[in-house]
């Protein structure tokens, strides 16, 4: 499986004339040779030829053993102890990968990714390096998720219901955002999630018009709506799901804001199969709250793609118009936000399929009424 991952980069590289792709530990690592390593300060690099033959991994001593047994791939490994440094192995790992004289050669690299310390060392060991961002021709190989990656997918996604459906039932007036952001957490690990895909999101009351709310001290009352927004990681992927639960009875305009965004989740996942693009998408979505009065008030595109990271392309949004192919994966999470009042956002995880597409995420969209 990921040898072919490997060919298809090694593809992307020759048809875009590079020598080769350098990357350091991060999802892209993973992704093309099951390596996940945590960016240290110890020089972690890992060569892949565009001419084809192993990949080069520089690599600190301590982490060989580890990484030679977590290596999905064949590769070729120039291992440095702290007392000498990596230059010599980085050296070496060069020669090996892109010949007796680099010089002059072009890299790939993760603009995005990529730190200072990886680049200068690049640099020293190979005179003349010329770069381009690797990110958009890695992004694009990501997209489409093979049956394996949408497995894991599927898994993250039953564990945040799980955990979402046990968070929800605990709900009661008087409890505070973060004792409810610590209910999710726990309810991740405990129902099989390696960890949360991000800092989940608890907003209640007024903080439901911030959509990037950080988690505070304040109790739910009566009458107020809370979103709640959270992910759990399994096999290294993610899932990323938002319901808006009302604790007792809500008012009538949020009331009325609910529905017209349950509408758009709806809207958004119809217009979501093959050759649609992430602009029709969110067009679709959002025509449901501009002719509900409401536009102004829906300031986020309607969805990101996910997968290895909670944020990956496709971007839903106005722009995109490069169309979308089975087994690309990206949330459909429109929202109204009214500020100093309260907010809704409703968001699934979609999967692009042959003839349509489908959500992953199937927890009810209804509005619940809890713990009143
Ligand atoms: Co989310
Ligand atoms: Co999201």
């Amino acid at each position: 499986m990921d040898q072919q991952r490997l060919e298809r980069v090694i593809q992307a590289l020759r048809s875009h004339r590079l020598d080769g792709l350098a990357l350091m530990p991060d999802a892209n690592l993973a992704y093309l040779s099951g390596l996940s390593f945590h960016p240290g300060k110890r020089l972690t690099l890992v060569l892949i030829p565009a001419a084809g033959g192993p990949p080069c991994c520089v690599i600190p001593a301590l982490e060989h053993g580890r990484a030679e047994a977590a290596a999905r791939i064949p590769m070729r490994y120039f291992a440095w102890g702290d007392a000498e440094g990596p230059t010599a192995a980085l050296a070496a790992a060069v020669a090996a990968a892109l010949g007796p004289d680099a010089r002059g050669r072009t890299l790939a690299v993760e603009h995005t990714a990529m730190r200072v310390m990886e680049l200068r060392a690049l640099e020293a060991a190979i005179p003349g390096l010329q770069t381009r961002d690797a990110t958009p021709l890695l992004a694009a190989l990501r997209m489409v998720k093979d049956a394996e990656e949408l497995a894991a997918i599927e898994r993250a996604v039953q564990i945040v219901e799980t955990a979402l459906q046990h968070t929800i039932a605990q709900i009661r007036v008087g409890m505070t955002e973060r004792a409810l952001s610590r209910i999710v957490s726990e309810a991740i690990i405990v129902a099989g999630g390696e960890g949360e895909s991000f800092e989940n999101i608890v907003a209640s009351g007024p903080n439901a018009a911030n959509p990037h709310h950080s988690n505070s001290e304040r109790a739910l009352q009566p009458g107020d709506l809370v979103i709640i927004d959270c992910g759990a990681r399994y096999g290294g992927y993610i899932s990323d799901i938002t319901r808006t639960v009302a604790v007792g009875e809500p008012g009538p305009e949020a009331r009325q804001i609910y529905d017209l965004v349950l509408r758009a989740n709806a809207a958004g996942r119809a217009a979501a199969r093959p050759g649609a693009s992430g602009a029709a998408i969110d067009a679709a979505a959002r025509a449901v709250i501009t002719q509900g009065g409401y536009g102004p008030y829906f300031i986020h595109r309607t969805g990101h793609g996910f997968g290895l990271e909670t944020h990956e392309p496709p971007n839903i949004v106005a722009g995109n118009d490069e169309p979308l192919r089975p087994g690309t994966t990206f949330t459909v999470e429109p929202g109204i936000y009214l500020p100093g009042v309260t907010g809704v956002r409703i968001e699934d995880d979609v999967v692009i399929t042959a003839d349509g597409a489908r959500s992953l995420t199937t927890f009810g969209r209804e509005l619940r009424i809890v713990g009143g």
